[in-house]
């Protein structure tokens, strides 16, 4: 009978393989994606099936040319289409049809606590990389904010993995729909710079499970990703790029993930461990895998000629190219190959206004002492705009995220668009070098000189915008490097001191994808999170400060007071930044405001916190019932009131937590949010669901999701440290 099935099927198979007007079925884009690549693998021999896993040039890999298989084109991401780069070396390639439109750093776009806005982002970033036709765009980044030093947190999405992951499944969705694959990343673990290349991490698994993984995880179910970015560090003595327990158990058998495998650039490291432990497609490495040459050989990759002879000796299994190459050529077919594939669009009013909107509501207004903000036109005549980050472009620097934009609206820009050119005077107040990979270069203007001449500027104003932060040099927001201190760096905190001793009227304005220690903060009336904000930085920035826009932001990360306050900062080095070989998670699920609030500990921000120019009353909140079963849904509700005098948006948040566990919990959990727009004076009704199984632990013993029955707490709250109501609630 079996035999009988299997004969049939094999007749179907050549029947369907041969019969629309004699186009090969891998080519005919109305047959099933499978039958394709089941078509297009039977005629490939060997080395065209090698070919596929490696790369040819800095961003793309090999097609099948005999066959017409497309070649895959891939490009950062994760907030803009990067330039061009050439062939071989990381040079610009200098054409000029590619400056893009760069939309807000991720930590912006998850500020917004607003999954609709994070779709049109998606779909809007996807059409620019589907113009500039490629067919990976090398985002986004889910890597959790474990401390404020990493120099990548700005293009990640916070410290919480539900709302990463959240934000990440619909940005993967809008861009898939155009024909291009995301390519989440770093997976995983990858959470600081310092010795990304190869320090080994270690973690609980509950940590990696509830923590670390579970906006990946989101990423695969539910956005079906059709890409996955492996890490550069290692995790429990295999690099993450090809890792038995992260690609080959977790991602491919417990998630099923059916996609590729993408190495970071230069991540691979073995060709045999890369074969075997689920690396399909090996970008960036160096010929001997060591050095950096002028000219690659593309040959030498680890998962090319070193693997095709591995396979022809036998030693690693032809079931494990077949595989490889199934997934690529499902890659492909999803993608350049796909029939209806939409055109995409580049730099347009629809984009820009996509950027503007995220920039809106990503700004955080973090103080705003007796209504000091909006300020209107008529208010101040004299203003002062100091700091370097009022002119500086965002857009570049960075690392592998910097972009070539058409256009960027600095904040120097929109506050004179706002207040007119003449009622500004711009004084700098420290300059900092030009952004280069991996070093600090020194400015050559006196500092001295910068900081007196602001200093005079901000005594001789009524209003002082005082627009600094970090940047995207190296050491600051920038990949490859940590920052050294977690205070402001250019002797900012001096210049702020210094303004307020002869101007109270200053509201600082934070460019910065981290958290910062705020020693002036009690001094200032009025503070700003304003994030990489992209080409229409300045033009958002102007509308929050005007009060064209009510700000509606939050925080996707908690600020502590000073280091030390933060888990990762609470167990020495082997913690962060580890021994240069080794290190041990030892704040274990504790991360972020976690850990503050389950060790009482006060942040300087709370995770969730921003404020706005109007007032919101939250009733008490009620849940449909006592009782739940395990498989079932609690459904929460309560009233929403706007009740001061302008529109606005709320982002309104549900934590949970389980008081007597026989584990540790943390003090609360976010298990559900929502932005809520209102009138001035309106009400809603708010109604958001928790699935019970959503506030399991994961159960290192068992290896399971675990729902342990008996009391659970609910919340309705403004930020993590602003609940309004509770709710009690039983599981069986
Ligand atoms: C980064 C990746 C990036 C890749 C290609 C690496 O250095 O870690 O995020 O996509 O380069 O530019």
């Amino acid at each position: 009978m079996k035999k009988l099935k299997s004969i049939l099927l094999g007749l179907l198979t050549v029947m369907t393989l041969t019969s629309q007007n004699n186009v090969p079925v891998y080519l005919d884009n109305s047959q099933p994606l499978e039958l394709r690549v089941k078509d297009a693998l039977s005629k490939m021999t060997l080395e065209e099936k090698v070919k596929l896993c490696t790369a040819q040039s800095k961003f793309s890999s090999h097609g099948v040319p005999r066959l017409g298989i497309p070649e895959i084109w891939m490009s950062d991401g994760p907030h803009g289409v990067r330039e061009e780069i050439e062939w071989d070396s990381w040079n610009a390639a200098k054409w000029t049809n590619d400056s893009c439109t760069a939309f807000p750093a991720l930590t912006c776009l998850a500020a917004t606590f607003n999954t609709q806005l994070s779709r049109d982002y998606g779909v809007a970033i996807g059409e620019e990389a589907r113009y500039r036709r490629k067919d990976i765009l090398l985002g986004p980044g889910v890597n959790i904010y474990r401390t404020p030093l990493n120099g990548r947190n700005f293009e990640y999405m916070g410290e919480d993995p539900y709302l990463a992951a959240r934000i990440a499944v619909p940005y993967i969705k809008g861009v898939q729909q155009n024909g291009v694959a995301g390519c989440v990343k770093h997976y995983a673990l990858n959470n600081q710079e310092v010795w990304r290349g190869h320090i080994n991490v270690n973690l609980s698994d509950r940590a990696l499970h509830e923590i670390y993984l579970p906006a990946f995880k989101a990423s695969v179910e539910e956005a079906e990703v059709w890409s996955i970015m492996g890490a550069y560090n290692q995790f429990r003595g295999q690099h993450c790029c090809h890792n038995e327990l992260l690609l080959n158990k977790i991602l491919k058998a417990d998630w099923k993930f059916d996609g590729v495998v993408v190495t970071d650039w230069g991540g691979t490291h073995d060709t045999k461990q890369a074969a075997l432990y689920g690396l399909d497609i090996e970008m960036g490495s160096y010929t001997n895998g060591l050095s950096s040459k002028a000219t690659f050989g593309y040959n030498d990759y680890y998962l090319a000629n070193p693997f095709l002879e591995l396979l022809k000796k036998g030693e690693v299994p032809m079931s494990v190219l077949d595989d490889k190459a199934r997934r690529i050529l499902r890659l492909i077919f999803r993608t350049s190959m796909m029939g209806n594939r939409p055109y995409g669009r580049f730099v347009c009013d629809d984009h820009s206004n996509t950027a503007r909107r995220v920039a809106e509501e990503g700004i955080v207004l973090l103080k705003n002492d007796k209504q000091f903000l909006p300020i209107s036109a008529a208010r101040f005549k004299k203003i002062a705009v100091i700091g370097e980050n009022a002119t500086r472009s965002m857009t570049e620097g960075g690392g592998s995220s910097t972009l070539k934009v058409k256009y960027e609206i600095s904040p120097l820009d929109g506050l004179q668009k706002a207040y007119g050119l003449q009622n500004i005077v711009y004084s700098k107040g420290y300059s900092t070098g030009p952004s280069v990979y991996g070093r600090v270069i020194e400015p050559k203007e006196n500092q001295k000189e910068l900081f007196d001449a602001a200093v005079l500027a901000a005594k001789d104003a009524e209003l002082v915008f005082f627009v600094g932060g970090l940047n995207k040099n190296h050491e600051q927001d920038c990949e490859a490097g940590d920052r050294t201190t977690y205070n402001l760096p250019f002797n900012q905190d001096n210049l702020i001191r210094e303004i307020l001793k002869v101007n109270k009227n200053v509201v600082v304005v934070l460019v910065s994808g981290n958290a910062i220690a705020m020693p002036w903060l009690k001094d200032v009336p009025a503070v700003l999170q304003s994030w990489y904000l992209g080409s229409e930085s300045g033009n958002a920035l102007a509308n929050i400060i005007t009060g064209k826009v009510n700000p509606s932001g939050k925080l996707p990360f908690s600020f502590p007071v000073k280091l030390e306050d933060s888990g990762a900062h609470a167990f020495g080095e082997i913690s962060y930044p580890g021994d240069s070989i080794n290190q041990e998670y030892k704040e274990d699920i504790l991360v972020g405001y976690r850990w503050f609030d389950t060790k009482k500990i006060k942040p300087l921000f709370p995770f969730g916190f921003g404020l706005s120019y109007t007032t919101y009353e939250y009733g008490k909140m009620s849940a449909d019932k006592k009782q739940y079963a395990a498989d079932e849904t609690i459904q929460l509700s309560f009233t929403l009131k706007n009740t001061g005098n302008v529109d606005g948006a709320e982002a309104v948040q549900i934590y949970a937590s389980q008081p007597k566990a026989s584990v540790v919990r943390p003090a609360k959990e976010l298990k559900a949010f929502d932005k809520i727009s209102l009138k001035a004076g309106e009400t809603k009704t708010v109604v958001l669901n928790v699935k019970v199984k959503d506030l399991a632990f994961f159960n290192d013993k068992t290896h399971s999701w675990t729902v342990e029955p008996g009391e659970f707490v609910l919340y309705n709250a403004a930020s993590a440290a602003e609940i309004k109501s509770t709710v009690k609630i039983q599981v069986k």
